[in-house]
């Protein structure tokens, strides 16, 4: 598939939760197209439209592996067998809104990774505690599709980063503890981007808010690529 100019080795994620419409997704298409580090968690509504059209992640996927009978339920072998590359797991709003349990995450980071999806799992300031010893050794043996998400309470949705000394830091604390790749997220915009995308030990960003404004998605891009 034919990509747009590459960002060689930040990854943007964007996530519009339960925002959106056509209108806006087929904005990003005109704008940004496909490309393997601009990802799009779209509500798995649209999946099967733009699976071909944007790189695509699920906003979550169901604890049931493969196929049966589970009303209600999208498995990550569904996700994966139409065009979904990522999946966004133990998100903050999963994990308090939707009472979402450690036992559930693991299990659900099980089927991603023996679907063939990657794993982007979110953490908070709780991280040491969230990423308890099982999914410590899932995220160890398999480091290529296991990425995590540093997404501080204190920053999702309120307008308020963490000091970009302290982003630094904590996103390297993850990364040396679980040699993984380790993104930033939590009201991220195109104002911030690039404070918080020159940082040395964040490889990325979740976008939320600011994910539903194409023109700010095209500004980090470019952000991304010049830093890159
Ligand atoms: P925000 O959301 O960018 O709106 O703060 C980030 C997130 O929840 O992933």
């Amino acid at each position: 598939m034919a990509e747009n100019k590459s960002i060689k080795n930040k990854i943007i994620v964007c996530n519009w939760k339960m925002n959106g419409n056509i209108d806006l997704a087929n904005e990003f298409c005109n704008l940004v197209g496909y490309n393997s580090r601009i990802i799009f968690a779209l509500p798995n509504i649209f999946i099967c439209q733009y699976s071909n059209k944007l790189c695509l992640a699920a906003q979550d996927c169901s604890v049931f592996d493969g196929y049966g009978a589970k009303t209600g339920e999208i498995s990550s072998k569904m996700l994966l067998d139409n065009g979904v590359k990522y999946v966004i797991l133990g998100h903050s709003e999963r994990r308090i809104q939707c009472e979402e349990s450690q036992t559930k995450t693991h299990q659900k980071i099980i089927n991603a990774c023996g679907a063939g999806l990657k794993t982007i799992l979110c953490v908070s300031e709780e991280y040491r505690d969230q990423i308890n010893e099982d999914i410590s050794k899932l995220i160890k043996q398999n480091k290529d599709s296991i990425l995590i998400a540093y997404e501080p309470l204190t920053a999702i949705g309120t307008g308020v980063i963490p000091d970009s000394g302290e982003i630094d830091s904590i996103c390297g604390d993850i990364k040396e503890m679980y040699d993984t790749q380790v993104i930033y997220g939590g009201s991220v915009n195109s104002a911030n981007a690039k404070e918080i995308l020159s940082l040395k030990n964040v490889d990325g960003v979740l976008i939320g808010c600011a994910s539903l404004d194409v023109h700010q998605i095209v500004d980090i891009a470019k952000i991304a690529e010049l830093i890159n």
